[in-house]
């Protein structure tokens, strides 16, 4: 995601707000709360994309990895369950990025001859403007849409656009981003926006080794914690804040019984940051700022989520270290 443009955003009222004012509200309201919070989605400008690329590369973080062997190993299983009886279908990604692991089924779906259409989404207008130019080239034959947007208004602009089947990919654990119960919600709200027969091929992060999970959040060359540091530097560049990172530590744990991975970001010091000239903030000396949940699931969890959210859990696929988890769920 660039930077946060003066696009106006319809929120939960009929009030319109400019997406820098939407920032800013919600920034003034989580450091202004009892446990002073930040919300993960405002992590990816285009320095936390960056740093985000970098965290997928690097040694400790596996999910990525994980999820790519699935993509490459099983291509053909993802494939064949996805093409069903070989009715047309639009294959919807959601938060495609730069589709890496999505390629491999595009290619192989392609070479199947299935009637398909790819339409990823994403709130990044760059990266649907690099997708719509580069995918047809790499994989010629391809018929593409990309659409920018928030998920649900491309979903319900989606089904506009066509009457087809529709099968949506929301991988990268991008789900364990969000606390259990609004992930139970985002997938119900999904399930709205499908008919029955529709698929959501979903990824999860699955509870593992304690120590691997933290040091996937905690990396030695400390890209997480820049990762984290971003979103202060973001602050000040664009709501002309005066956090000074030096102060902020990096505090990620690890519970194995909840499956929950939360960062934190520590005050090192007394102190207080403005924000936009009219907003003080006060730290105490070792005042948290809760980050960021990076939910881990067992497998039990995931088909009570769908069972939850309207969906049948029908195929799953693991990695060779089953660390990772993509199933299929048929809408009902
Ligand atoms: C995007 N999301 C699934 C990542 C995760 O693992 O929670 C974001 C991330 N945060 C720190 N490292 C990676």
């Amino acid at each position: 995601m660039k930077n946060l443009d003066e696009t106006i955003v319809r929120g939960a009222t009929s009030s319109t707000k400019t997406k820098t004012e939407q920032f800013y509200d919600d920034v003034i309201t989580g450091l202004r709360s009892e446990q002073k919070h930040l919300s993960s989605k405002y992590f990816y400008d285009a320095n936390g994309d960056k740093l985000f690329q970098d965290l997928m590369n690097c040694e400790e973080y596996y999910p990525t990895n994980c999820e790519l062997e699935i993509f490459s190993e099983k291509t053909a299983e993802l494939c064949q369950a996805i093409i069903g009886n070989g009715d047309a279908f639009d294959l919807i990604e959601l938060g495609a990025g730069d589709a890496t692991k999505s390629t491999y089924l595009l290619q192989y779906l392609l070479e199947q001859q299935a009637d398909f259409t790819y339409l990823p989404i994403d709130i990044s207008e760059n990266v649907i403007s690099y997708l719509n130019v580069t995918l047809p080239v790499t994989l010629p034959g391809l018929q593409i849409t990309g659409l920018n947007g928030e998920y649900f208004d491309m979903l319900e602009k989606a089904a506009s656009l066509s009457n087809k089947r529709k099968v949506v990919l929301f991988l990268g654990s991008n789900i364990g981003n969000l606390p259990v119960s609004d992930a139970e919600d985002f997938c119900r709200e999904l399930g709205n926006h499908l008919s029955t027969g529709d698929m959501l091929l979903i990824g999860f992060d699955l509870k593992k080794n304690p120590k691997t999970v933290l040091a996937a959040y905690n990396d030695k060359g400390g890209i997480t914690k820049r990762f984290n540091l971003n979103l202060l530097e973001r602050i000040n560049r664009e709501l002309n804040a005066d956090f000074d990172v030096s102060k902020f530590d990096h505090y990620p744990i690890y519970d194995p019984e909840s499956g929950a991975c939360k960062s934190y970001l520590v005050s090192l010091a007394d102190q207080q940051v403005k924000i936009n000239s009219t907003g003080i903030i006060h730290f105490l000396k070792d005042e948290c700022i809760f980050m960021e949940i990076s939910q881990k699931f067992t497998v039990a969890q995931t088909d009570h989520m769908a069972n939850k959210a309207g969906f049948k859990p029908i195929h799953r696929f693991f990695d060779s270290k089953k660390w990772f988890i993509d199933v299929i769920w048929l809408a009902e």
